[in-house]
């Protein structure tokens, strides 16, 4: 027990009532761990993509001889303690974003001023729920909001929410074409649950983000809700397939209810033909739902919007800020053509969260949310749109679409790559040929390509992941990092070939 009845270390960073005895201890406090951040960032960030060790190697590394979780400590230790056990088992174990050669999964590198208003976020604490827990945050949310109705460009009467990620927002887009557009469709207006969920078909593309038949799932829909459409050529829904799938589905006596169309898929970053699907869906009658989590951002450049045509028809819309607007995890967004569609579907009125002043109208959020108390999400984006503009945040996105295309290019002319696919936003999907490869057996071409993204996460010069194409093993570039320049480009594709002889040579002692 200190002598302040605070029994733990560093007392003065718990007990922060009095500046004059915690202000220099939390400026230190606030300084270390900046300086934390900034040796990971120089020290491994920048050195190499990804810690090396395999699954099994770095969990044994982490968790030491018993190969488990520990038990939580019991007593503390002081703040300098913790930090240096982060520096010596938490830092060394990452995946590094920032890392130039990192062509990732939908993970970008997070903006500094992103990271800035994470940080004031959670100093701020604002709950923002119900309008009193966060005052501000609920202001913020709301511009912010704004701001991505304007992108995607839904007009008035529109509303959007932000989420924790692309599936939850995709999770909530479902809900809503549930309670509103089928309980329209039935003509009960009641929201359909159990038995009224039979029959129903939603149609999407074999390149539909996997929380769209988690989130029917989750929902209630049966199995066989998910009507998947085989994709062209070029891995997009086309409305000819569709047209024909509720046309035999209406013969059958089915209920087509929406369309879930995907704008940047996460595969090969293709995009649906949403303008074919909009006037389906309204021919139709049906919900239309555009996962745009990753391609919505190309709408920030005026002169790369036309890759995702469309949004603006659609009645709901996936954006997820922490993917091509660079923010710090985690930040999605839903966007809804009638905001009263939204409130409908998730509002509730829990006693406790009476206004005392009604006539004022707050706005409370968690009427538009299945989630209750959420972070102050807004500010990062926020305090980074206003950093960067409009006009900063599209020239990232920009280049990242300029160096996917130098990729394509190199990859297109070379005898011993193979496109995959023209990338229509910033992921390049391809595979190397190494010579003979004509006469290997079936499969062997595919465990090829695994082995080598193997080999270059070992070599640490760049960073692609793996992914299934038509049955076949494709590695997948995902251009979505700011930091990266032609440079990295040139360095991914000479470390490929000059790593491919060691992993033949492996391959052919198998
Ligand atoms: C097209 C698409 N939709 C949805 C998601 C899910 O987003 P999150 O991981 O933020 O929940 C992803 C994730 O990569 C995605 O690529």
């Amino acid at each position: 027990m200190t002598p302040d009845g605070f029994p733990v270390p560093d007392p003065e960073l718990l007990d922060i009532r009095d500046a004059d005895r915690s202000r220099a201890s939390l400026e230190r406090f606030g300084a270390a761990i900046w300086t934390e951040a900034l040796d990971w960032l120089y020290h491994e960030a920048m050195v190499r993509p990804i810690q090396r060790e395999s699954y099994p190697d770095s969990r044994g590394r982490f968790f030491g001889p018993s190969n488990e979780p520990a038990p939580a400590p019991d007593a503390g230790s002081p703040s300098r303690e913790v930090l240096a056990e982060f520096r010596e088992r938490v830092a060394p174990m990452t995946f590094n974003a920032q890392f130039p050669g990192a062509f990732s999964y939908f993970t970008p590198p997070p903006l500094a001023m992103s990271i800035g208003g994470e940080v004031l976020a959670q100093w701020l604490h604002q709950g923002v729920d119900v309008w009193h827990a966060g005052p501000v945050g609920a202001f913020v949310e709301e511009e912010v909001v704004g701001w991505l109705r304007t992108l995607v460009g839904p007009g008035p009467g529109s509303w959007g929410v932000l989420t924790s990620g692309g599936a939850m927002a995709n999770l909530m887009a479902l809900a809503v074409a549930r309670d509103i557009h089928l309980a329209r469709i039935r003509g009960d207006g009641i929201p359909p649950r159990g038995a009224a969920l039979e029959g129903v078909r939603i149609y999407a593309s074999d390149q539909t983000h996997f929380s769209v038949e988690r989130g029917l799932d989750v929902l209630g829909f049966p199995g066989g809700t998910l009507r998947v459409i085989a994709s062209d050529d070029r891995f997009r829904l086309q409305s000819g397939p569709v047209a024909d799938a509720i046309a035999e589905d209406r013969a059958a006596g089915l209920t087509p209810l929406a369309i879930s169309a995907v704008a940047g898929s996460t595969n090969t970053g293709s995009v649906d033909l949403v303008v074919d699907l909009a006037g389906l869906a309204r021919s139709e009658g049906l919900w239309l739902h555009v996962d745009a989590a990753y391609g919505g951002a190309a709408r920030l450049s005026p002169r790369d919007a036309a890759r995702v045509p469309g949004l603006e028809l659609a009645d709901s819309v996936t954006v997820d800020p922490h993917k091509w607007f660079f923010q710090a995890y985690d930040i999605g967004a839903l966007l809804v053509r009638r905001r009263e569609d939204l409130r409908d579907t998730f509002h509730r009125s829990p006693e406790y969260y009476a206004s005392s002043r009604p006539q004022d109208e707050p706005l409370n959020w968690y009427e538009y949310s299945i989630e209750g108390t959420r972070r102050f999400r807004a500010l990062k984006l926020w305090m980074s749109w206003k950093h960067l503009g409009t006009s900063g945040l599209a020239s990232l996105v920009e280049s990242n679409d300029d160096l996917a295309a130098y990729l394509a290019a190199g990859l297109r002319d070379a005898p011993d790559f193979e496109l995959a696919v023209e990338p229509e936003l910033s992921v390049v999907c391809f595979r190397h040929l190494p010579e003979g490869w004509e006469g290997w057996p079936p499969g062997r071409l595919d465990a090829y390509q695994n082995d080598l993204q193997r080999a270059l996460e070992l070599d640490g010069t760049a960073w692609v992941s793996v992914t299934t194409l038509r049955g076949h093993t494709y590695l997948r570039a995902g251009v979505v990092n700011y930091l990266s320049s032609a440079g990295e480009i040139d360095g991914l594709v000479a470390a490929l070939r000059r790593l491919s002889e060691g992993v033949l040579e492996q391959v052919d002692h198998r």
